[in-house]
């Protein structure tokens, strides 16, 4: 996720570039930058980390700056921290090309290696710089020498991974040339002028008419035209569309919220997370700070987090052990270090944080790792403090998370855990690599079946409606389901500031079942029945009990769970996935109902009260 803005027109780029990428700099601000085509036939950028108010200083009134073609960025790091000479745009060695990107250029280690041996000497750690020099290189010699569209079309033929990719070149005054494949590009046809942006809340004030680019396509851009093609070469049409939203509306992608937005982002969230951690072979951590020999000398994992990421690491848990036998103790970042744990070199300790700020989890890695334990991060925001205090990370590549209630960072981190355990599994070889294989095929189908679910959530959004007025919801799983049944009860709690609370089922009879009272509404997170035939007969009883007492029963269970119905009052499908992997599907419904019932009840379901997006005090 970034914001990208380009220009080309009868007026001024830069105060249009700067005025787009303030309307995107929701979707990623770790640093920004802009090219512009000079009059004089340069090309001149300026680039500055942190939020886009350091770009806006370190350029002044911009003089240096003029010029009627141009483009601008806004960066979700994803390869490299969050510094001046990380941020877009990228150069060759010519001085005369620049290059902005969005996404993972995922083959970019290897054309790293293949253009370092050719001589080229990077000056940055990203992906996206390697695409500069390979486009450099395609223009200044060869088949496509001297045309800058061509040198695209030749260059994405090279990339795996996702990308939105815009280029200019001073030797192509009054062009721009950008490329899409998975990321976000739309066009803005103005009169005399064209806008380039991620989405269309960067343009919409100077006009209305789009052309969405579809997958894979390359397009040409001048003053009074624009040309798509393919990859090939061969000529295409973009999708004309006329553009009715409001500015707001445009920046959450017509969604009415950030968390509706982010929630029905979870599918790409999750296949972002997993892309690249799978060579067919073996599991790739991040940026391979972690061998296998390392990972093999653990005895012990500790799983350190707060909130929605500590849920994600109560998953971990089942997973970890299951795979890779080894124990896994989960732990409140906030209680971990005042109990004086047992740590040593033998001990890794998961640091889980979406903002990679969280104090309380920051302190507790500090103290693991004064104890000599080994700390890896699991985090959504390359470059933050956790990550850099790390011995290693595994990033989520959630993309910016603007709501405050944890939703596709959450399930990234609990597919990010599940690579943890598959990695670990493959060191300590407690899995075949051919077993290894099969799960991760089935980590991968997940993104599809989140997809399925969420097109089935019309009962729930109705289901939210209804409860508004509720007292209170209790929760309920086992296994796995039980941190669903946490995180669903988080969810609750912090969007409709509604007492709500998850139980492991099998605890009902020691205390909780005497909150039961007729009407109450109980979510019911059902083992599968196929997988786990003794936890589904179990939680069976526990629906019983409830229901016997007057509880109303809010089943999330497999389709074609038939054995259900008659102990539901209301019954909601999820897709049958394999059955460690089962939050990855049953949390999005509890997600949906949260948000429907804060709805309901008129609240701010993006900023709720008393809350903040990152806890960076003790
Ligand atoms: C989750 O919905 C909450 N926003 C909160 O519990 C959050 O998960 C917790 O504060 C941890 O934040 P982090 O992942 O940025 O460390
Ligand atoms: N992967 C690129 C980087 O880390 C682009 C990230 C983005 O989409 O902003 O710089």
């Amino acid at each position: 996720m970034c914001g990208i803005v380009g220009y080309v027109g009868g007026r001024a780029a830069l105060p249009l570039i700067m005025g787009g990428l303030a309307r995107l700099e929701y979707r990623g601000y770790d640093s920004a930058g802009v090219a512009i085509q000079s009059p004089g036939g340069e090309l001149v950028t300026a680039k500055k980390a942190g939020v886009l108010d350091n770009l806006r200083t370190a350029i002044g009134d911009g003089a240096d700056l003029a010029g009627s073609t141009g483009m601008g960025h806004t960066r979700w790091a994803t390869h490299g921290g969050p510094t001046d000479r990380n941020a877009h745009p990228h150069a060759d060695g010519s001085g005369r090309l620049a290059v902005i990107h969005n996404g993972i250029i995922e083959n970019f280690a290897a054309l790293r290696t293949e253009l370092e041996s050719a001589g080229v000497e990077p000056v940055s750690d990203t992906d996206t710089e390697v695409v500069a020099h390979l486009l450099g290189a395609a223009f200044a010699a060869g088949p496509t020498a001297g045309d800058l569209t061509a040198s695209m079309q030749a260059v994405c033929r090279r990339l795996h991974g996702t990308f939105t990719l815009v280029a200019l070149h001073a030797d192509r005054p009054g062009e721009i040339v950008a490329a899409r494949r998975s990321s976000p590009l739309v066009l803005g046809v103005g009169d005399g002028e064209m806008f380039l942006a991620s989405d269309v809340s960067a343009f919409l004030e100077y006009t209305r008419d789009a052309v969405e680019l579809g997958q894979d396509q390359v397009v040409t851009l001048t003053a009074d035209s624009y040309l798509v093609t393919d990859f090939l070469g061969n000529p295409l049409q973009g999708k004309h569309f006329h553009v009715d939203w409001e500015i707001a509306e445009a920046e959450r992608g017509g969604y009415p919220t950030f968390m509706d937005k982010e929630i029905a982002e979870q599918p790409e969230a999750l296949a972002n997370t997993l892309r690249g951690h799978f060579d067919g072979r073996h599991i790739l951590l991040d940026e391979q700070r972690m061998s296998d020999d390392d990972l093999r000398t653990i005895d012990k994992v500790f799983v350190v987090a707060c909130g929605s990421a500590y849920h994600s690491g109560l998953v971990a848990k089942y997973a970890i052990e299951h795979w890779a036998r080894l124990p896994v103790e989960v732990e409140l970042a906030s209680e971990f270090r005042y109990r004086d744990p047992i740590l040593d070199r033998a001990t890794l300790v998961v640091a889980v944080s979406q903002s990679g700020e969280t104090m309380d989890t920051l302190e507790a890695l500090r103290h693991a790792r004064r104890q000599k334990a080994t700390v890896l991060a699991v985090c959504n925001t390359n470059g933050a403090q956790i990550p850099r205090e790390s011995d290693a990370v595994l990033y989520t590549h959630a993309g910016p998370e603007i709501g405050v209630a944890s939703t596709k960072a959450f399930l990234a981190q609990v597919a990010a855990n599940y690579l943890l355990g598959l990695a670990l599994a493959q060191a300590r070889g407690t899995k075949y690599p051919s077993e290894i294989a099969a799960d991760f095929d089935q980590l991968a189908q997940i993104p599809d079946a989140v997809r399925a679910t969420l097109a089935g959530m019309d009962p729930v959004r109705r289901l939210g409606q209804d409860l508004a007025t509720a007292p209170a919801v209790l929760f309920l799983g086992r296994h796995v389901g039980y941190p669903v049944a946490l995180e669903g009860a988080l969810k609750l709690k912090e969007l409709a500031y509604m007492h709500a609370e998850g139980f492991a089922a099998g605890e009902l009879k020691h205390g909780p079942i005497a909150l039961v009272e007729d009407g109450l509404p109980m979510v019911i997170v059902m083992p599968s029945a196929k997988s786990h035939p003794m936890l589904h007969r179990k939680m069976l009883s526990n629906i019983r009990e409830v229901q016997s007492r007057g509880a109303r029963t809010i089943v999330i269970a497999e389709e074609g769970d038939d054995t259900v119905a008659p102990f539901a009052d209301t019954l909601i499908d999820v897709p049958i996935v394999p059955p460690l992997l089962q939050p990855l599907v049953a949390t999005v419904p509890l997600q949906i109902l949260a948000a429907e019932i804060a709805r309901a009840r008129g609240y701010d379901i993006d900023k709720p009260r008393n809350l903040a997006k990152s806890v960076t005090v003790e």
